[in-house]
């Protein structure tokens, strides 16, 4: 199969295939989910093991180089640690990471590991208790921090660490952020408030733009630009003229659509070609057809062109006519 049917009418290569692996989560946090949130998908609907790494298969025969594993909560996942083998053990294995609140890593990172695991993304908003559990819901901070340890004895490198600044909240914790992630050599990256949150609370004069963060660390350091970005989404910053760095994701106030290289499958098998799509390609029906294993493979191929052409060249959040996708964030995936 040939490369061009991940290239979208803006020449844009994609490489990337975040998969949500649950909706469910183990947090609240409020960026993301209320407290009372409920409208989960129901089970019927989301893939079987079997389903979903039909589609990756798929994708990786396509050019698909990089999978990472999101939510909800991916550890929730109750076979986690054979998806990530089953996907490195593919004949076109990409390169697994996987993006998680870390409460169940201290007894999975480890395995996952030895599974084939590169690398984790951490969301970590707080180093303070009390406010982790207000901003979260759940007072579970030491599950963090033990998991973080126990990704460093696994090996997993680098650690990235995501955090997600609110106003009044915890915007006061860049700098001890920064502090904190320098002692432990874990990656820090700031990402700004995206609209994505099932309670429709994001009003964009409250966030906290990449501006108002870059200018609290400068208080604290010296931040110079890391000259190379090709498709990261991060902005990175070499800190007091050290090799270490930490990123800023300006995904509202400066996108980075033009450089997007990623596409996406819910656990429901729907394909998006942006978090902010109003369109998804369903793959259910494919799945769950009559059709035999050849004949699936191009009909999910097909499937994956026809998401990856209809691709908008951004995501819209600064036109006045922007729409919040009527999923929210943990139904998609980060
Ligand atoms: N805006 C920005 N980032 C978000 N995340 C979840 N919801 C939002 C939002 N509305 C982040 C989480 C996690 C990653 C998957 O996305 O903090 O690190
Ligand atoms: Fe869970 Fe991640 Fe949403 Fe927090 S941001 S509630 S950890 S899915």
């Amino acid at each position: 199969m040939s490369t061009d049917l991940l290239t979208d009418s803006f020449g844009r290569e994609h490489r990337d295939l975040r998969v949500s692996l649950t909706d469910r989560c183990s947090l609240r946090c409020t960026y993301c989910m209320p407290a009372d949130f409920a409208d989960w998908i129901p089970t019927p609907e989301l893939l079987t093991t079997d389903e979903m790494m039909r589609v990756i298969e798929t994708a990786t025969e396509l050019g698909i180089d990089q999978v990472r594993l999101t939510g909800g909560e991916p550890l929730l996942r109750p076979d986690i640690v054979d998806v990530v083998r089953r996907i490195t053990a593919l004949p076109k294995a990409p390169r697994v990471s996987v993006t998680t609140n870390a409460l169940r890593l201290a007894g999975l990172a480890g395995p996952l590991r030895d599974a084939g695991l590169e690398r984790i993304n951490v969301s970590l908003d707080t180093l303070d208790r009390d406010r982790f559990t207000e901003m979260t819901k759940r007072d579970r901070i030491d599950d963090v921090f033990a998991g973080l340890s126990a990704a460093r004895t696994a090996g997993l490198t680098p650690i990235k660490i995501n955090s997600v600044l609110m106003r009044g909240v915890n915007d006061d914790e860049a700098v001890a952020l920064l502090r904190r992630a320098l002692d432990e050599g874990w990656q820090l990256r700031f990402i700004e408030q995206m609209p994505l949150d099932a309670g429709n609370l994001w009003v964009r004069p409250r966030m906290v733009t990449a501006d108002d963060i870059q200018s609290a660390l400068s208080e604290a350091f010296d931040l110079s630009p890391v000259p190379v970005r090709g498709s990261a989404p991060a902005e990175e910053f070499f800190v007091n003229g050290t090799t270490q760095t930490v990123g800023i994701i300006a995904s509202v106030t400066r996108p980075f659509c033009g450089a997007c290289d990623r596409l996406r499958l819910t656990a429901d098998g729907q394909l998006r070609s942006c978090l902010f799509s109003r369109e998804e390609t369903d793959l259910r029906p494919i799945l769950r057809g009559e059709l035999d294993h050849s004949a699936q493979a191009s009909a999910i191929a097909a499937a994956i062109g026809g998401c990856v052409a209809g691709k908008l060249p951004g995501h819209g959040i600064n036109d006045p006519s922007f729409i919040q996708p009527d999923r929210p964030m943990s139904a998609i995936g980060g």
